[in-house]
């Protein structure tokens, strides 16, 4: 199974099936793509009504020529299966394959990403079509990947998913209505089940309050998605067994566990849009530092791809502002230096009609080639040139943040303390961003990921603690980890039932040394005070009220009623330590403590390179990326001598990185 490439790949969504009664457009395009030193067009992500005109009728001519005339020029083929939108015919013959909604009302044919995962009817003409695609070009020279659909995403409520769902709550509690009454604690409001037919999808105007069913729905949704993917694949599988699969991923939908899906791919991919409009550049860029390693981290530290990014604008935004001139290039070399082996792009022409005909494209309506976007993903491509050599390069995180896709919806669900500000997502980058300013790799990983790799675990807002979870903390820190947990830590188990016994639930009592009695929720605009190593902090929307059984005081409250009780606390346990920080702090505390952290336990930093805040810099197999989204021009001192990718110049001391700029070196 080949899984990675020997270059950077540089491409992105091609529609020639939308220009076919434009042959002078398509000839161009292979043209234009040398010219920006394209070396991968992704194709037929959309294609279906063009590939089966009709029922059974299939025309492949058109992506014969496509294929030929890429191959003939250099091009790799991406392959896309067409099964993110379905031709009308079918959705007229056949509407099971059309998704339902919450309200139980069937949605018309129109838009994407609207079918039922569950319709046989679906599968077997998806099957069908990949089978057919695997079948002509599973052998032809420039296939190299394949794109699983596109950006699975959504829920369908028809009575054949309500039933799949029946099936899935019957095997994970064992045939038993006790087992499931017990694990939902259906005694509350008098909601036991007597019959599994009594289940449904949670819905508004239904079962909208059990958070276990809301927790079992989600999974479920997410094994959907993974059994509808699991059926496309089966022939591209059986006949193109060489070819690896990816399916694009979004930043952080929820609504799929990727941690769990990202085990059937054999390469990771997820599409890249930040909103870089002048505002907040930090901490978009932080944001989609935290977004590259999450999904590194899905595959071990493997590259990943970033699938799409856009080359100018968006248009799905309220307003679209362009990035900054450069920003395109430094998207692309932050993605590189955190694990990507593409740039890619939605899209490389602008289509003509439809939704996204305004959306930014490598080539525009005008169709020319000296245009600022243009000159700037030509300029990007003969960059990616120069760093073919890290292509493949893994690389592993000191410290991991665990972010978990399954949490985040059990944090989402319940009703309590604060029900306005949960930012479950929010909290983990916050945590992240300290490491990544400071030029620590940290891995964003699953709570069921191995934690003994690292020198430390921070787990911010870990309130839901799958089977086995608690023990795998406890022998970490025994075995002399480093573990900081944050406020309302492991307050329920996998099936969102209350832990007994007192909080942190179970062992993890003696692991921190602390009992958590009561949690405080404060309104927008009110803070607390809260102190570590002799400073104050803000702390913000939720407090635990705990008491140290046996934990060092690290910092105590300085008020409120539970002013004097400890705010952050340490205690050793084995040859471990475990950290608690009781409160939400709003990103200066995250700062302080992380860096105190890096030094306390030994941390080492990917390289001794001296930033301004603001330039961040990445190792990543023997080359060393220096991005400045501060505000202006930095000054940075360099560690050693190292070659300048760019110019193949040598630079030692000290450098100027300019704004929005980066530098690529490489260790001598
Ligand atoms: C997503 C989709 C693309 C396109 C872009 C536009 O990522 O996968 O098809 O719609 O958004 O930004
Ligand atoms: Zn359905």
């Amino acid at each position: 199974m080949k899984t990675g490439v020997d270059h950077i790949i540089h491409g992105g969504d091609y529609n020639p099936d939308q220009w076919l009664k434009y042959p002078e457009i398509i000839d161009d395009d292979v043209r234009l793509m040398k010219k920006a030193r394209i070396n991968s067009a992704t194709v037929g992500i959309f294609s279906w009504s063009v590939l089966e005109p009709e029922e059974g009728v299939y025309e492949f001519g058109w992506l014969d020529e496509v294929f030929d005339k890429l191959y003939e020029n250099g091009i790799d083929v991406i392959l896309a299966t067409p099964s993110g939108a379905r031709p009308a015919w079918m959705a007229q013959k056949y509407p099971e394959v059309l998704r339902v909604e919450e309200s139980g009302i069937r949605n018309e044919f129109g838009v994407r990403h609207n079918h039922c995962p569950t319709s046989p009817v679906y599968r077997e003409k998806v099957r069908e079509i990949d089978r057919r695609l695997a079948e002509r070009y599973g052998s032809h020279p420039a296939l190299k990947m394949w794109h699983i659909s596109n950006e699975y995403s959504g829920e369908c409520h028809c009575e054949l998913c309500q039933a799949a769902f029946r099936e899935w709550l019957k095997e994970r509690y064992h045939n038993d209505l006790e087992e499931l009454n017990d694990s939902w604690w259906n005694g509350f409001w008098s909601h036991r089940i007597t019959d599994w037919e009594q289940i449904s999808s949670p819905k508004y105007r239904g079962e909208d309050h059990v958070t276990a069913l809301k927790l079992c729905w989600d999974r479920f949704v997410t094994d959907s998605h993974i059994s509808f993917y699991e059926n496309e694949i089966a022939p591209i599988r059986e006949l193109t067994p060489g070819i690896p699969i990816t399916t694009n991923f979004m930043r952080f939908y929820d609504r799929i566990d990727y941690q769990k899906f990202s085990k059937k791919v054999d390469v990771v991919s997820w599409d890249n849009y930040p909103c870089y409009d002048g505002t907040d550049t930090l901490k978009k860029a932080a944001e989609t530092a935290f977004s590259h390693d999450m999904f590194r981290s899905m595959k071990g530290g493997k590259p990943f791809l970033m699938m799409e990014s856009t080359p100018s604008v968006v248009n799905h935004r309220p307003v679209n502002r362009i990035p900054a001139p450069g920003t395109q290039t430094l998207t692309a070399v932050q993605a590189i230096a955190h694990g990507s082996d593409s740039v890619q792009y939605f899209q490389w022409r602008k289509s003509r009609g439809g939704h996204e005909k305004l959306h930014g494209a490598v080539v525009d309506h005008s169709g020319r080639d000296d245009t600022r976007v243009f000159r700037e993903v030509s300029a990007t491509g003969e960059l990616l040139e120069k760093l073919k050599d890290v292509a493949g390069a893994r690389s592993r995180g000191r410290v991991a943040i665990v972010c978990d896709f399954e949490n985040s919806r059990a944090v989402s669900h319940f009703c309590g303390y604060n029900n306005v500000r949960r930012d479950y997502l929010d909290e983990c980058v916050k945590w992240y961003r300290p490491f990544w300013l400071s030029g620590v790799c940290a891995d964003v990983i699953a709570m069921d990921d191995d934690f003994t790799q690292y020198d430390a675990v921070i787990a911010p807002f870990l309130y839901m603690l799958k089977n086995g979870t608690e023990e795998r903390i406890e022998q970490y820190v025994r075995n002399g980890g480093v573990f900081v947990a944050t406020y309302l830590f492991a307050v329920t188990d996998e099936d969102d039932l209350c832990r007994l016994g007192g909080l942190p639930a179970g062992k993890l009592k003696d692991v921190f040394g602390v009992i958590a009695e009561e949690t405080d929720a404060l309104p927008e605009g009110i803070n607390e005070i809260a102190a570590f190593d002799g400073k104050e902090y803000k702390a913000e929307h939720v407090c635990d009220v705990i008491r140290s059984t046996g934990a060092a005081v690290l910092g105590e409250y300085g008020s409120g009623f539970y002013a004097g009780q400890p705010s952050v606390t340490v205690n050793s346990y084995g040859k471990g330590k475990a950290y608690y920080v009781a409160f939400r702090n709003d990103g200066e505390l995250a700062v302080d403590f992380c860096r105190r952290l890096i030094k306390t336990h030994g941390i080492k930093k990917d390289a001794g390179i001296a930033a301004p805040d603001g330039v961040v810099f990445r190792k990543r197999g023997d080359f060393v990326f220096v991005m400045n989204f501060g505000d202006g021009d930095a000054a940075v001192t360099l560690d050693r001598e190292y070659q300048n990718v760019s110019d193949r110049t040598t630079v030692r001391g000290d450098i100027s990185v300019k704004a929005n700029g980066f530098v690529c070196l490489k260790t001598l």
